[in-house]
C-alpha cells in the first residue's frame, strides 16, 4: 500500500472524513458536506451512525464531487482519542475498504485533531493503521479470483503540516515493518520456515545494519546447551541460536537489554507425541524467535538510541529413532541437570540454555524472554492477553503499561515460590514438568527463573496471542498477530532509549 501525506487534497475514487461522538462534523466533514450540498447530513439521518469508533458510513459521492465515494467515519469522543483509538477508527476504515473495488482513499483530516493527538500524530497513526489492517498472507495462494484479491493501492492523509505528519511516521513505519516480518515468519508453516531457515532470515538482517550471528550444533556442544540440543536430537534440520545485536545508545558498551525467544520451528511433542487433531498449530511455535526478530528489525530500522540484543533457540521438536526419550537427563549449559519426563515441555529446555548464554555472555540490565510456552496460558488467559511472569514487579508494571499504550494486552501473573518445588525432581537438579496440570505456566515461568539469576527478567507466554483464530480488532489479521513487536519497541522507547 503507497501511503503519502499532503497538504492539498488529491484526486482519489474515495473520500474520508470524520466525525466524533453524537455524530458531530469535524472541520473537514463540515466542508465536503457543504459541497455535497447537505448529502452526508441527510445520509446521517436515515442511518445509525454515531461517529463512534469502528461506525464507517458510506455513501456514494454526490455529482458535485469529484471521487465515486465518502467514507464518514467515526472518532468517537474527543477526550478519548488518542493513537490507540485512532487506529481502530481509521483500521475500520482500510478493512472495510480493502476488497471493496476502492484503490485511492484520500482521508481529509482538516478539523480532526484534538488537543490530547494533534494531526500529524493522527494522520501517523492512521498510516499504522493501513499498514497493520491491510496485511495479508497470501504467498501460497495461486488460485484467487480477482475480486478476491486488494483493490486498495493507496492512501494519501491530507494534512496542513504534511511534512510534520511524515516526521511522525517515518519511525512508526519501522515498527510496522518489525510487525509485518513476524507475522509473515510466523505464517510460514515448518516444511518452509526450518531452524536453518530462520537462522538464515535472521542473518539476512545484517542489511539493516544489525550484527547477527549464527551458533550451529557444533558450537553449541561446545558451549554445553545439551538441554536445546536434547529437544532438536530427533530431527533431522540442525539446531541454531541466531544472535541479532544493535548497539545503538551513545555508550556502545553499556549492558544492552536482552530479548530472548523460543523458537520451535515445529513441536510435535516428541516422543511424549501430540494428538493429531490441531498439531498443526504448532508452526507457530516458534512465535517467540519471531517476535525478536521483528523487534530487532525495528530497532534497526528506527535507528533506535539503545543497547539490545535479541538470541533465538531454532530447533524441530520430532519423534525419531535419535529423539530424546522421557525419564532422559540432560545436562544444561547452566550446569543444573535436568529430568525430561516428558518431551513436549521442550520450550523451557530450549529457552533454559539460551537464556543462560544471554545472561553470561551479555550481562544484560534486563532479559526479557517470550515463547509460546504452555497450552494453559490459553487457559487462563486466552487468546488476547499475554501473561507476564518476573521476578521484579516494576518491570512487570512497565511492560503492562506499554503494552496498553500500543493495544498488545498483558497481564501480571503471580509466581508463587512454594510452587516452585513442584518441579524439583527425585534424580535430579529439577524436572521439566510440574504437578499435573496445576498452575501449568506458572511453574514453567518458575522453571525457567531458574536460569536467569539475578537479572532482572520478565517472561511472557504468548501461547495465546502469538495466533488469532479470530479477532474483532481490525489491526490483527486472522493469523499470526505480530503481537508484543510494538509492546517491547514502546517499553525501551519509554524506559531504556537516549534521548
Ligand atoms: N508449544 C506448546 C505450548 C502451546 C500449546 C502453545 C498450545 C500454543 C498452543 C508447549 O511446548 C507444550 O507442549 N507445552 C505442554 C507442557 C506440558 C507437557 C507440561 C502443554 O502446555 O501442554
Ligand atoms: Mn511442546
Ligand atoms: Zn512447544
Amino acid at each position: 500500500m503507497k501511503i503519502n501525506f499532503v497538504a492539498k487534497a488529491p484526486k482519489a475514487d474515495t473520500l474520508a472524513v470524520f466525525y466524533t461522538d453524537g455524530a458531530k462534523a469535524t472541520a473537514g466533514a463540515k466542508t465536503l458536506d457543504e459541497q455535497a450540498g447537505g448529502a452526508l447530513q441527510k445520509a446521517i439521518k436515515a442511518s445509525r451512525f454515531e461517529g463512534r469508533v469502528g461506525q464507517v458510513l458510506t455513501v456514494a459521492a454526490p455529482a458535485d464531487v469529484d471521487a465515486a465515494r465518502i467514507c464518514l467515519v467515526g472518532l468517537g469522543k474527543t477526550k478519548d482519542l488518542n493513537g490507540k483509538a485512532a487506529e481502530q477508527s481509521l483500521g475500520h476504515l482500510i478493512k472495510g475498504l480493502l476488497t471493496s473495488g476502492a484503490q485511492h482513499v484520500a482521508v481529509l483530516l482538516e478539523g480532526a485533531e484534538t488537543k490530547a493527538l494533534a494531526e500529524a500524530e493522527l494522520a501517523a497513526h492512521g498510516a499504522m493503521a493501513a499498514r497493520l489492517a491491510s496485511y495479508r498472507f497470501d504467498k501460497y495462494r495461486t488460485t484467487q479470483k480477482d475480486d478476491q484479491k486488494p483493490s486498495l493501492a493507496q492512501i494519501s492523509f491530507v494534512c496542513a503540516d504534511a511534512k510534520a505528519a511524515s516526521a511522525a511516521w517515518a519511525p512508526m513505519d519501522k515498527i510496522a515493518d518489525g510487525v509485518i516480518l513476524t507475522r509473515d515468519l510466523v505464517s510460514e508453516p515448518a516444511n518452509v520456515l526450518t531452524p536453518p531457515e530462520f537462522a538464515k532470515r535472521a542473518k539476512a538482517l545484517e542489511k539493516l545494519g544489525l550484527k547477527v550471528k549464527v551458533l550451529g550444533e557444533k558450537e553449541l556442544k561446545k558451549l554445553g546447551m545439551h538441554a536445546l540440543l536434547g529437544v532438536g536430537q530427533g530431527s533431522v534440520q540442525e539446531s541454531h541460536v541466531a544472535i541479532m545485536e544493535w548497539m545503538g545508545a551513545k555508550d556502545k558498551k553499556a549492558p544492552p537489554v536482552a530479548f530472548i525467544g523460543k523458537g520451535v520451528c515445529f513441536d510435535t511433542g516428541g516422543i511424549s507425541l501430540k494428538p493429531a487433531d490441531g498439531m498443526w498449530d504448532m508452526i507457530w511455535d516458534m512465535g517467540g524467535a519471531g517476535v525478536v526478530t521483528g523487534l530487532m528489525a525495528a530497532l534497526a530500522g528506527r535507528k533506535a538510541k539503545v543497547n539490545a540484543v535479541g538470541l533465538i533457540g531454532l530447533v524441530e521438536n520430532m519423534p525419531d529413532g535419535n529423539a530424546q526419550r522421557p525419564g532422559d537427563i540432560v545436562t544444561s549449559m547452566s550446569g543444573q541437570t535436568i529430568e525430561v519426563l516428558n518431551t513436549d515441555a521442550e520450550g523451557r529446555l530450549v529457552m533454559a540454555d539460551v537464556l543462560w548464554h544471554a545472561k553470561e555472555t551479555y550481562k544484560p540490565s534486563v532479559m526479557i524472554d517470550l515463547a509460546t510456552l504452555t497450552g494453559a496460558m490459553l487457559v487462563s488467559l486466552g487468546h488476547d492477553v499475554a501473561g507476564v511472569f518476573s521476578n521484579d514487579d516494576k518491570l512487570a508494571k512497565d511492560l503492562f503499561k506499554a503494552g496498553e499504550e500500543v493495544g498488545d494486552d498483558a497481564w501480571h501473573m503471580p509466581m508463587p515460590e512454594a510452587y516452585d518445588k513442584m518441579i524439583d525432581s527425585k534424580v535430579a537438579d529439577m524436572k521439566n514438568i510440574g504437578q499435573g496440570r496445576l498452575a501449568g505456566s506458572i511453574t514453567a515461568a518458575l522453571f525457567l527463573k531458574r536460569f536467569v539469576g539475578d537479572t532482572t527478567w520478565a517472561h511472557i507466554d504468548i501461547a495465546g496471542t502469538t495466533h488469532r483464530p479470530h479477532t474483532k480488532d481490525p489491526l490483527i489479521p486472522t493469523g499470526a498477530s505480530g503481537y508484543g513487536v510494538r509492546l517491547l519497541d514502546r517499553y525501551l522507547a519509554d524506559h531504556h532509549e537516549d534521548k
